[in-house]
């Protein structure tokens, strides 16, 4: 039997794993129809994560992908950035020209609303890849399309594994811990990549060797990327290779049988200082709070890089 393709909106900060996460969704049109791609402030200001956006759909041959810019700043708080991961550009690692697609006009809440009311309800699925501002902005002014949405299948959060921005938090619920607050509270189905699986899903010699070895643009750049996001974490955890954090989320809807996980409660630290952000996760069932997401723990990592590898040699 075929599958019918997926619909997605990508929400992203790219980022070298966000770009590998555009990169194989976008080499992978049996498993997901990207409807566009939509930027928020992240690991870099706004004007940055919209170019790379535009970069990545470029090197993986798709210039007429629609790319839209949201918003610059978290729905109550400063921006926070991760230039100390991701280099100056997001994308730092190798040599990248701007690119020559343009930007969409229209605003990438405004492209969120219009697009799940115009498709038919529960089949448009949110893949967001960091702060979840531009979804959390599209639920509050339009909070009719909360119950349109297919499915969310995010990356952010953390249980076991805790903090990497804090000690308590990570990334991208932190950045905008009101915006993920809404997210987890809207009663859309919620699959959930915490740092718990992410930080399995780590570069080795031999894995980055595999992309080098496409001789391809597209695969020269995942290796070169991956060298460079590598060496923050290596030197951080003593691990060794860096967790492709963000291809976890599509992997997960072109062969979700790689990953295991529990279906439990989460909710959202936004008040105490101490631990802004957290992911407060009820992992052992311990409360009688009703369960809102499916908190992934595990993945097949063998079978993950080769997915990867397969679909990245196709570009
Ligand atoms: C998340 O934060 C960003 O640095 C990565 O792109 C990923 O989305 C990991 O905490
Ligand atoms: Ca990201």
């Amino acid at each position: 039997m075929t599958k019918t393709p997926r619909k997605i909106i990508i929400d992203t900060d790219p980022g070298q794993d966000d770009a590998v996460a555009l990169l194989l969704a976008l080499a992978s049109p049996e498993d997901v129809t990207v409807l566009g791609i939509t930027a928020v402030a992240g690991n870099v200001p706004l004007p940055l994560t919209e170019r790379n956006a535009r970069i990545v759909c470029e090197l993986a041959g798709q210039p007429g992908m629609r790319v839209f810019a949201g918003c610059d700043r978290p729905l109550r708080r400063k921006l926070v950035t991760a230039e100390h991961v991701h280099g100056t550009t997001g994308l730092d690692g190798p040599q990248l020209a701007d690119p020559v697609m343009p930007l969409q006009d229209q605003h990438a809440v405004d492209f969120l609303i219009e697009t799940l009311r115009a498709e038919p309800a529960g089949t448009v699925t949110l893949c967001p890849l960091g702060p979840l501002t531009n979804i959390a902005t599209a639920f509050q002014r339009a909070p009719d399309i909360i119950p349109r949405v297919q499915e969310i299948v995010l990356m952010g959060g953390a249980y076991f594994e805790v903090g990497n921005i804090t000690p308590a938090a990570e990334f991208n619920i932190y950045v905008d811990p009101e915006a993920a607050d809404i997210v987890f509270k809207s009663g859309v189905p919620l699959v959930v990549m915490p740092l718990d699986v992410t930080h399995k899903a780590l570069t080795t010699k031999a894995r980055i060797a595999a992309f080098r070895a496409m001789g391809s643009e597209p695969g020269r750049m995942v290796a070169e990327w991956t060298d460079f996001f590598e060496r923050f974490d290596m030197q951080k955890y003593g691990s060794e290779g860096a967790p492709l954090h963000d291809p976890c989320v599509i992997a997960w809807l072109i062969r979700p049988e790689l990953f295991s996980g529990r279906h439990i409660n989460v909710e959202i630290e936004t008040q105490s200082e101490l631990t802004l952000g957290m992911t407060v996760a009820d992992w052992w069932g311990v409360t009688e709070r009703k369960p809102n997401a499916l908190f992934i723990g595990d993945l097949d990592a063998e079978g993950f890089y080769a997915l990867l590898a397969e679909r990245i040699a196709r570009l």
